[in-house]
């Protein structure tokens, strides 16, 4: 496994970031970081300074993914794949390296149509992380803060960028009829022992929200109970109750955030080792559950 890269944030723009404060401190139990420039918030889920940067703007959509070099060699490792794979990267200005409170960042653009950057030396805060509604903690050690799962219609292109530019590696790939005649395809990769820092869902047409949801993983398995009964007790819609994923074996559920993605919060998936050779085909989403409980 290279491990040369992990999640290290993602941005998101909403017309109103104080829109997402009470979803993202009080359900799933993040943390505020410190606000950003022209009225952005940020959130943690460990030491890392920020993991959530919610921007002021229309897009109601992502804005832009991190992914954060081991050290240098690996950040000029991927950078040179991706300008080698035929994807242009940028060098981030004075201005980018202090927004994003990184050391070094380079730019490149995602066939998904999202800003990609690769970032080195992601600051961190001096007092250890602590959500009271977390008390066991998030799982992020030498993993990133969680998975990012995207809808594209430019599947293959964008399997390519993943592939051959960023490095990561396919885990297994979900394939489904949902309905007569619709079919479900999803990829899930891996660039570290979590199962899939990122996953790319097959869309027929571009969809008005690229970002389908944001996956937060607790150290506790009570600890997804607990975010489940917040969310249950806001009245926030919950696309899927409690379940278990068949392929990544996540005890999980799915809330929609009041901006329209979804945040999953498990506990619990397969860890992929050096000798993983369980690239496959699912054919179902779930083993038990995530039944959907609460309509939007
Ligand atoms: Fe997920």
């Amino acid at each position: 496994m290279r491990e040369e890269i992990e999640l290290a944030y993602v941005g998101v723009e909403i017309p109103d970031p104080a829109q997402l404060t009470t979803f993202f401190a009080d359900v799933i139990g993040l943390v505020a970081g410190e606000p950003g420039a022209e009225g952005s918030l940020t959130w943690r889920n460990d030491d890392a300074v920020h993991r959530v940067i919610v921007d002021r703007g229309p897009a109601n959509d992502v804005a832009f993914l991190g992914f954060a070099a081991r050290d240098p060699q690996a950040f000029d490792a991927v950078t040179a794949r991706l300008a080698h794979a035929g994807f242009d990267l940028s060098d981030g200005s004075l201005e980018d390296l202090r927004r994003r409170r990184v050391g070094r960042l380079a730019r490149t653009s995602a066939p998904w149509g999202v800003p990609v950057e690769i970032v080195l030396d992601l600051q961190r805060v001096s007092t250890p992380f602590w959500s009271p509604l977390v008390p066991g903690g998030f799982l992020t050690q030498g993993v990133g803060f969680g998975h990012t799962v995207f809808a594209t219609a430019a599947i293959d292109e964008a399997d390519r960028f993943v592939v051959a530019g960023l490095g990561l590696v396919q885990s297994d790939w979900l394939e489904m009829e949902i309905a007569a005649g619709i079919n479900l395809e999803v990829r899930f990769y891996h660039g570290n022992s979590r199962h899939h820092s990122l996953a790319l869902a097959r869309a027929p047409f571009e969809l008005p929200q690229t970002l389908h949801h944001i996956m937060f993983e607790t150290k506790e398995r009570d600890d997804v109970g607990a975010a489940f009964d917040r969310a249950w007790a806001a009245d926030l819609p919950i696309p899927n109750g409690l379940g278990r994923h068949d392929n990544d074996g996540m005890f999980s559920f799915y809330v929609t955030s009041p901006a329209g993605f979804q945040v999953e919060v498990g506990h619990g998936a397969r860890v992929i080792t050096d000798d993983w050779d369980d690239n496959r085909r699912y054919d179902r989403i779930s083993v038990w559950g995530h039944q959907p409980l609460r309509q939007a």
